[in-house]
């Protein structure tokens, strides 16, 4: 086992516990590791699945839980092998902390798809004997190999969550080929679902959102929609049958899919992201009547998660934040829960050091 230190961070204890203070163990850097002082970490809400033991038929969180994993810093320390980082530098971590490295999948550059990846929170640690902890902390100690170059143009907080809520979006409109011409649907306009909108736009589709929030319809348009579809009315949805190539549902709650099967045209292909706790029911005649398919996406490889941060350099594409300090996880959690964010917290962990 590695030589640890202590990290500050905010874990809970329990399903239904709130965030509190608490010291974690890290291991020191070894030969290829970069130590990364976290600046910001954004909320996703698979941290409040997870924190709340919602997926626990796959994933079953082990507590103490330290979730987060949309993590931006500046590079503290580095292993005798690491040659693409110096100290100094800036970096990120996204949902990914290890992989085989020698599977096809790895050898692809489809880490997200490796049969023996470490995940960066709730996964076991092969330094520490424990499980791994995620960015709600004041640093993180991760192999080279895992950590992403930062874009310098780009501003910090909003660059977070591009780590998770911005490749789990861009993975999957780049493999169905989203593109100028094509007709896309964005259902949920959340952390996920207004990054999968800012780069439906910026790779040039006709870009349509799907919300149950009025309130968002201005802020859809905004962010590149060219569109606004309120889901809950039945008339503004029946415009849109048969005409979309692709659909992407970034739904963190049970909802009714088949109403979108409906809205696609032959051929085309729905893809959820979202991840709610319980089944979703499939109406298979919606699938049949034109050959449609379902399909999911998981984050994204080291490999795309570069490409999908350069874009965003060049295109000077960040996520809409608020910034809250870390004492304020716990009303976050409960604003994410009502919809209620525009449209990703990012955590100031230098919020932390008060602590
Ligand atoms: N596939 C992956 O690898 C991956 C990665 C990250 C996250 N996820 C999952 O993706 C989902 C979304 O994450 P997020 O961080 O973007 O969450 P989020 O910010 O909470 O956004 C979810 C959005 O879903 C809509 N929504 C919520 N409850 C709804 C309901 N009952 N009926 C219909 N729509 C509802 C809302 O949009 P409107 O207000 O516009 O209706 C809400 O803003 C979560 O389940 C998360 O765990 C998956
Ligand atoms: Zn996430
Ligand atoms: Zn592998």
């Amino acid at each position: 086992m590695s030589k640890t230190y202590n990290a500050k961070a905010y874990s809970v204890a329990s399903a239904t516990s709130p965030f509190t203070s608490s010291t974690i163990a890290r291991r020191e850097p070894t030969e290829h590791d970069v130590q990364i002082e976290i600046l910001f970490c954004g909320i996703c809400h698979s941290d409040l699945h997870q924190a709340r033991n919602e997926w626990k038929e796959v994933m079953p969180t082990v507590y103490p839980c330290v979730p987060g994993h949309e993590i931006v810093g500046r590079v503290t320390k580095i292993g005798a092998h690491v040659t693409k980082f110096k100290v100094g530098d800036l970096a990120a971590v996204g949902c990914l902390v290890d992989s085989d490295g020698t599977c096809p999948e790895c050898q692809a550059g489809l880490e997200q798809f490796c049969p023996n990846p470490t995940l960066t929170y709730n996964f076991p640690d092969k330094h520490t004997g424990q499980v791994t902890y995620g960015g709600y902390s004041d640093s993180i100690v991760v192999t080279e190999r895992f950590v992403l170059r930062v874009p310098e143009n780009l501003d910090l907080a909003g660059t977070a969550p591009l780590l998770c809520a911005g490749i789990t979006t861009w993975s999957p409109l780049r493999h169905w080929g989203v593109t100028k011409g094509k007709k896309v649907g964005i259902v949920g306009l959340g952390g996920l679902g207004h990054m999968a909108v800012k780069f439906a736009h910026a790779l040039g589709a006709h870009t349509v959102v799907f919300t149950t929030s009025e309130n968002k319809r201005e802020d859809a348009l905004r962010l590149g929609a060219d569109e606004v579809v309120l889901s809950k009315n039945a008339d503004e949805m029946a415009k849109h049958a048969g005409s979309f190539d692709f659909i992407l549902d970034a739904v963190s709650a049970d909802h009714d899919i088949n109403a979108y099967i409906q809205l696609l045209r032959r051929d085309g292909n729905l893809t959820l992201v979202g991840a709610p706790e319980k089944p979703l029911a499939v109406a298979a005649f919606g699938l049949l009547f034109g050959r449609k398919s379902l399909s999911g996406s998981p984050i994204g490889g080291i490999p795309e998660t570069q490409e999908m941060l350069d874009f965003c350099g060049q295109h000077n594409i960040t996520s809409d934040v608020e910034v809250i300090p870390i004492q304020k996880v716990n009303d976050a959690y409960e604003r994410l829960l009502k919809s209620d964010v525009k449209y990703r917290f990012s955590i100031d962990m230098a919020s932390l050091k008060a602590e």
